[in-house]
């Protein structure tokens, strides 16, 4: 774990106190603390361990029972809209949230709001650009391959430019090439903070920090590598 003198003094971005949660009368997690600034934070842990859980508190798609969620100087429970506008979320199979009937109208749908035309324009096509899906811009997202359909699902949450993405399990359901892409995306391109819940360990050693979850609890909070070691160990 990390010792308190190796915190950093400022403000942890991503800090929860004391948060449990109960679902439907189940106890979910229960008494996380949890402090981290790193850019790459892998979140790992047998299924049903919280990860997903944890992922979903960080922009209020679960509320907490007792404790506080603070992200990026936002407590979540407090100002929901202000954290869903700073925290990209991105789940496993991105047909979740492909809502548009075009690939250039999915990416412009994130943009809706306070912005003219003109720029809405621009930066789509600039993120299509960047994302390699200009060539789709006006193909049915449903077209797409699912490993293109995951890219749209990552340039729709990016074209808002949050503060932090989370990416629940974001390249489970791709073949081995895609999910290199995805993950060479969320690991070296992305200029934010981002959270990548996985069971590809390969992956969630490129992070700089990793957490463990283990029965809805923190079993570990560490340097990527020494975490991974220990989450294998369990195994052997
Ligand atoms: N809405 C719910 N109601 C009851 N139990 C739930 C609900 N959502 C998740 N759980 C349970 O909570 C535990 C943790 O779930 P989750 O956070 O999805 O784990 P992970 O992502 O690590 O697989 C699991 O045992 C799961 O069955
Ligand atoms: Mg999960």
């Amino acid at each position: 774990m990390l010792s308190p003198e190796s915190l950093p003094k400022v403000a942890a971005q991503i800090s929860l106190r004391d948060v449990s949660v109960r679902l439907d009368g189940h106890q979910i997690l229960t008494d996380v603390s949890l402090d981290v600034s790193a850019r790459r934070i892998a979140v790992v842990g047998a299924n049903g361990s919280g990860k997903s859980t944890f992922a979903r508190l960080l922009n209020g798609l679960v509320t907490a029972a007792s404790g506080s969620v603070n992200v990026h100087g936002i407590d979540v429970a407090a100002a929901i809209a202000a954290a869903r506008k700073r925290v990209g979320f991105v789940f496993s199979s991105p047909d979740a949230q492909i809502l548009m009937p075009t690939v250039a109208e999915d990416v412009a749908l994130s943009l809706k709001g306070g912005r003219d035309r003109g720029e809405i324009a621009r930066r789509v096509t600039e993120t299509l650009e960047a994302y390699g899906l200009a060539d789709h811009a006006d193909a049915s997202a449903y077209s797409l391959s699912g490993g293109q359909k995951q890219l749209l699902a990552l340039a729709s949450v990016l074209v808002r430019e949050p503060a932090l993405v989370v990416a629940d399990e974001p390249t489970t359901l791709l073949d081995r090439g895609n999910a290199r892409r995805i993950g060479n995306i969320l690991i070296d391109e992305l200029p934010m903070q981002t959270v990548i819940v996985t069971h590809d360990l390969d992956l969630a050693r490129r992070c700089d920090v990793a957490v463990l979850f283990d029965g809805g609890r923190v079993r570990a909070v560490d340097d990527a590598d020494a975490v991974i070691d220990s989450y294998e160990r369990m195994f052997v």
